[in-house]
């Protein structure tokens, strides 16, 4: 070649190099270089198959294997050099091989970036879904332990943080174990969605040359229970397409929606105006001024991380908003937003485990606060209403039992029988009978009610899910 070109992989054209401006604002190598042993494993594949449909030979193929595991270890062992000059991942990788063997300059063969970084994020994805799903499961069964330590522990539960109604302590924690198995399926629907392999796909109209792209899917595990290949049906959207990267984003987004409503009640327990639980010191921090604080700092990262992840999720709904078909490069920005989301959602899973697993239920508190008669004056209208009156009467006439109660300043279970009687007749002597905490507790039989019953089918359940 005579004329004077860029010293760029793709610079035939360019008779000059970009400017180090550009280069420092366009490189993306210094956080998709985590990609790294995705993108060998799709290089591989790749090579793998152009042996076979003959558009290179074995030995160059078995020359790009060796050459790409040597720089794969060196990756593994930190020794890599990476290059901003070089842009990304995919060229930083390239160069290297080409410098050992010669037969890296036909590994592109039929192959873009951009069906390149589609491939490796969905194997990214799936993997990492895998991986973030594992760590939700530890969190959950720190969970069911300390539902198992304290299976014995009444608390109220609340609505609209008032004293609602009596539940077993593992009642509600069991309410968290449902919403983190939602999390895992969803994440287990995302890593489904990213099981289809775009490589093929090219630039974006694929290729002139036979490829075999069945081949690549089944080498890279695309496939489905029956081991048949998935690969994308359409070589424009396979390029352009980031949806399954945004649904990642939002399982995580809602996964810290969760946490941070797990969070809350943590925190509030915590306080010294519930002081149902004390958490454990590893878990804690003290304040630079006040000697006496503990504070919840780990529930409260735990909220305030769900903003981020919030964030990250927005920041890929609106990148790929109004982006024309097919790739831009405005997409190589969906890196930093999904990237933050695993690791703050992997962080976070294991800080939820760790604070699970120092938690202590305060149970003279607990007791203490679930002694309140007040809680069952629901239990008092059904009492009502097996007696033959009208719920909406029962209602009335046990909210008047309430503000007698109130304005006498004395526990609703210690009123004279005669006074409540003449709110409403149907009370018998044996109203006073509902106030049985165990009692009420056992009445509660239906599916995914709190009575005794139901919460031990339930402890069933969830060792069977967790085992
Ligand atoms: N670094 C790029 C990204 O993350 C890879 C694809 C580049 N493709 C291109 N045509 N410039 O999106």
């Amino acid at each position: 070649m005579a004329k004077k070109t860029s010293p760029a992989i793709w610079g035939g054209r360019f008779t000059a190099g970009p400017a180090e401006l550009m280069l420092q604002f366009s490189e993306s190598v210094s956080f998709d270089r985590r990609l790294a042993a995705f993108d060998i494993a799709g290089s591989k594949a790749h090579s793998a198959m152009l042996a076979s449909v003959g558009l290179i030979t074995a030995k160059e193929r078995d020359a790009i294997h060796a050459g790409l595991d040597a720089i794969l270890a060196e990756i593994a062992a930190g020794n890599f050099t990476w290059d901003t000059a070089l842009e990304d991942v995919h060229m930083n990788i390239e160069a290297a091989l080409t410098k050992r063997v010669p037969a890296a300059a036909k590994l592109h063969t039929a192959r873009s970036r951009n069906d390149q970084i589609a491939t490796d994020m969905r194997l990214w994805l799936k993997f990492s879904a895998g991986v973030l799903a594992g760590k939700i499961a530890a969190a959950q069964r720190a969970l069911l332990a300390l539902a198992k330590a304290n299976r014995d522990v009444l608390i109220p539960g609340y609505t609209h943080l008032q004293r609602a109604q009596p539940v077993p302590a593992a009642h509600h924690l069991f309410a968290w174990l449902e919403m983190l198995e939602r999390d895992r399926a969803r994440l287990a629907d995302v890593a489904a969605h990213a099981n289809w392999c775009p490589l093929g796909a090219g630039a974006i109209a694929g290729t002139t040359l036979p490829i075999d792209r069945e081949y690549t899917a089944k080498a890279l595990g695309f496939t489905d229970a029956k081991g048949r290949p998935q690969v994308t049906p359409n070589s424009m959207d396979a390029v352009a397409d980031r949806d399954v990267h945004i649904e990642f984003a939002t399982a995580c987004a809602l996964f810290g929606v969760h946490l941070s409503r797990i969070a809350e009640d943590l925190i509030l327990w915590s306080s010294v105006e519930f002081k149902f639980v004390e958490m454990a010191d590893a878990f804690s921090t003290g304040s630079s001024l006040m000697p006496q604080k503990k504070n919840p700092d780990a529930c409260e990262l735990l909220r305030g991380k769900s903003a981020r992840l919030q964030g990250n999720l927005h920041t890929l709904l609106t990148l790929v908003k109004g982006l024309p078909l097919t790739y831009n490069r405005d997409l190589q920005e969906d890196k930093p937003a999904i990237f933050d989301s695993y690791d703050q959602s992997a962080l976070c899973a294991d800080v939820l485990a760790g604070v699970l697993g120092g938690l202590t239920f305060n149970r003279e508190r607990c007791a203490a606060a679930v002694a309140d008669p007040a809680l069952l004056a629901t239990d008092l209208a059904d009492y009502l209403v097996l007696k033959g009156v009208p719920f909406r009467d029962a209602h009335h006439a046990v909210g008047a039992v309430v503000q007698l109660a109130e304005k006498s300043v004395i526990r609703l279970d210690q009123l004279p029988t005669s006074e409540v009687q003449q709110i409403h007749p149907a009370f018998g002597a044996d109203w006073v009978q509902v106030f049985d905490l165990t009692r009420a507790l056992a009445k509660r039989t239906g599916p995914g009610m709190p009575g005794p019953a139901q919460v031990a089918k339930q402890f069933k359940r969830w060792e069977k899910i967790l085992a």
